[in-house]
């Protein structure tokens, strides 16, 4: 368990993780809005090496950063309305491919993910600070 007391701590800690990161790696990210979930991809992507700057995909489901240590695929499933629809956007090509997935509102569909899938919970506090809880499974 982590504690966050700023945006730029959060994108710290995701920073930090990213080191940890390997080829196949899958991140579920959990927790309401405005929790620190995309601040936490930010530090990802950084941490990677990836040249582009990280924005919220909840309209496109899907944003994409090359050129990192690893490929990074940033999901955000917090308009998806039924499962199938991220099976035909070829969700199952991204778990099972090149890179590293991390998904927002992935608790929303939990079956569609791997077994291995690292789960990290997103807690607004009521001090304002956040905690980020890390667990094998949901
Ligand atoms: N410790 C913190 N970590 C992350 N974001 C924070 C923190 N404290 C305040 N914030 C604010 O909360 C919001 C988090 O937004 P975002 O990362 O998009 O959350 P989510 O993706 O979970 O909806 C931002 O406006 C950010 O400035
Ligand atoms: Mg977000």
């Amino acid at each position: 368990m982590t504690i966050s007391a700023s945006p730029a701590e959060t994108i710290a800690h995701g920073q930090a993780l990213a080191a940890t990161l390997r080829r196949g790696d899958v991140l579920a990210l959990s927790g309401d809005l405005g929790a620190g979930k995309t601040h936490f991809v930010k530090g990802l992507a950084a941490g990677l090496g990836t040249a582009a700057s990280v924005t919220s995909p909840t309209f496109t489901l899907l944003h994409e950063y090359p050129g990192g240590r690893l490929p990074l695929y940033h999901f955000d499933l917090y308009r998806l309305d039924d499962a199938d629809e991220a099976l035909r956007i070829g969700l199952d090509e991204y778990l099972y491919g090149d890179g590293v997935c991390v998904i927002e509102w992935a608790e929303k569909f939990p079956a569609l993910l791997p077994p291995y899938t690292r789960w990290l919970r997103f807690i607004h506090r009521e001090d304002g600070t956040r905690e980020i809880r890390e667990s094998g499974a949901l």
